[in-house]
């Protein structure tokens, strides 16, 4: 179950954290420190409550509809609890060519819910996103920070039952020079180069 964050201040144990965070910017520039303390919220609780962003405004000597109004431009925020994997399909061009909704329409299948909803358990959560950057690697999936890319199949069904067993793997780094393995993945969607069929491959 998502345990919902107590009144207790967020930051009230955590002097040496605001110090720290702060002490990356000149004086006269704190309002900078605010995606760190949002993030530090989030890492936490996984979403930032109401009054979690009226002790950051606070914090920073801003209103808390200035701290609102960021958090809300950036999709990676969550003002609602997502799940403890919080799956992040990119849905843009690159991505979609290379089978993202193919991806989409699988982790629906498996996970049973859809964008923007978390599962009973609060362990899944998937949520359709903007290009993450990428692009050469397509379709890509993000796990809360992690990047798993070019997801076949195979790799995706790996990817949910070590989840599910809370071994999250190591991400498939698969950029240009960085790759980690000797075997590059398959797109998602349409046929192998040999023409054969992705089911059954190895992830
Ligand atoms: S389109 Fe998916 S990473 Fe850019």
């Amino acid at each position: 179950m998502i345990e919902l964050p107590t009144t207790t201040p967020f930051f009230a144990d955590k002097a040496d954290v605001v110090a720290e965070i702060f002490s990356r910017y000149p004086e006269g520039g704190r309002r900078s420190a605010l995606m760190p303390l949002l993030w530090e919220v989030q890492r936490a609780e996984r979403f930032i409550a109401e009054s979690r962003m009226n002790e950051i405004a606070e914090l920073l000597d801003i209103t808390a509809t200035d701290v609102k109004g960021v958090l809300t431009f950036y999709s990676a925020f969550h003002e609602q609890p997502v799940g403890k994997y919080h799956m992040q399909v990119c849905s843009t061009l690159s991505c979609a060519l290379a089978g993202s909704d193919e991806m989409y329409d699988y982790l629906v299948s498996e996970l049973g819910i859809v964008n923007g909803e978390t599962d009973s358990e609060g362990r899944f959560s998937i949520q359709k996103v903007e290009c993450v950057g990428s692009c050469g690697t397509a379709p890509v999936l993000m796990v809360n920070d992690t990047y798993y890319e070019r997801v076949s199949k195979p790799r995706c069904a790996h990817l949910i039952a070590a989840l599910r067993e809370d071994e999250q793997p190591e991400p498939w780094r698969e950029r240009g020079g960085d790759t980690v393995s000797a075997e590059k993945a398959k797109p998602l969607s349409g046929p192998t180069p040999n023409g054969g069929t992705q089911e059954g491959e190895s992830p």
